[in-house]
């Protein structure tokens, strides 16, 4: 079945301050972000009509706009409250949530010291099928070509546009083999993370994750850290070299949209997701179900 494009989805997208029709939150083709990756986006999710860790996100936001030059002429109260607002206006519980903020078409070039900044936010339906059993079979990861870059070769802690160009090359040469997704190494050769979300390994018990010293350092990822130490589980962020693959038992990827996926293999290497990534799948439903919800 074919889905409907995105620009033509339903309801209404907040723009500039304002609550537009879906079908007319629209950019000129000369747009700044559009050519030279001037944008920043978020991605989150709303579980039961609460939107998961809107605050943080928010803030990372603004924080990724101020890595790439440019303040977003919105406070973080009022895009967290635009946030909730659309959210009830579209009337979804279960969604994912989409700020993002790009330099405008005032003017063409490398450089855009005036254009104006624009900010936007989109909701769309997208529940969570939290089907642990399917999940549990885990999925398959190839390796990519590409490598996470040095911090000083690209603002590697901005959620930006721009850095997404090889996580898309990746995803898509992934998938053309028949894999889910791709796991990336760093500049260094260390292991890094897949092309949307943070990993996770375990051995003996205890859990291994790369340092986030060149990527995003996931709201995920920390919400996992903190349930696995809540759990009593060794947290190791350390560098991981790929020898080390062989070594783990059980694998899985944490992000906004992943949530808590295990991974079943990557290349050569294969994982059994067992009790560490079930305990803390089980655990991610449960901290993101509103408290309301979760006590009816
Ligand atoms: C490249 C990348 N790494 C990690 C993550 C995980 O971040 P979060 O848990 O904040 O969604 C994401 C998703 O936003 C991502 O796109």
């Amino acid at each position: 079945m074919a889905s409907v494009p995105f620009d033509q989805l339903d309801g209404f997208i907040w723009m500039n301050g304002e609550f537009v029709k879906w079908a007319d939150a629209k950019v000129h083709v000369l747009t700044h972000g559009l050519h030279y990756a001037s944008s920043v986006f978020e991605g989150e999710r709303a579980y039961g009509g609460e939107i998961f860790k809107l605050a943080e996100h928010t803030k990372r936001l603004h924080d990724s706009a101020e890595i790439l030059g440019f303040t977003i002429p919105y406070s973080q109260e009022v895009i967290n409250d635009a946030c909730c607002e659309l959210l009830r206006k579209q009337g979804f519980t279960d969604a994912y949530v989409r700020p993002v903020a790009w330099r405008g078409s005032e003017s063409m070039g490398v450089s855009a010291q005036n254009n104006r900044i624009n900010c936007a936010i989109a909701i769309w339906q997208w529940p969570s099928y939290f089907n642990p059993e399917q999940k549990l079979k885990g999925i398959r990861l190839d390796m990519a070509e590409y490598r996470r870059p040095d911090p000083r070769t690209a603002p590697s802690r901005a959620k930006a546009a721009g850095l997404y160009m090889i996580c898309t090359l990746s995803k898509h040469a992934a998938e053309a083999k028949g894999y889910a997704d791709a796991l990336m190494l760093d500049w260094r050769g260390q292991v890094a993370e897949a092309t949307g979300a943070n990993v996770f390994f375990v051995k003996d018990g205890q859990l291994h994750t790369p340092d986030a010293d060149c990527f995003l350092n996931g709201i995920t990822r920390q919400t996992v850290i903190e349930l696995a130490k809540r759990r009593g589980i060794t947290v190791n962020e350390r560098a991981i070299q790929p020898e080390e693959l062989s070594t783990f038992s059980e694998c899985f990827l944490t992000g906004t949209a992943a949530e808590v996926t295990p991974v079943s293999e990557i290349g050569e290497f294969r994982f059994t997701p067992g009790k560490i990534s079930e305990q803390l799948m089980n655990d991610y439903t449960a901290e993101v179900t509103p408290k309301q919800i979760a006590a009816e």
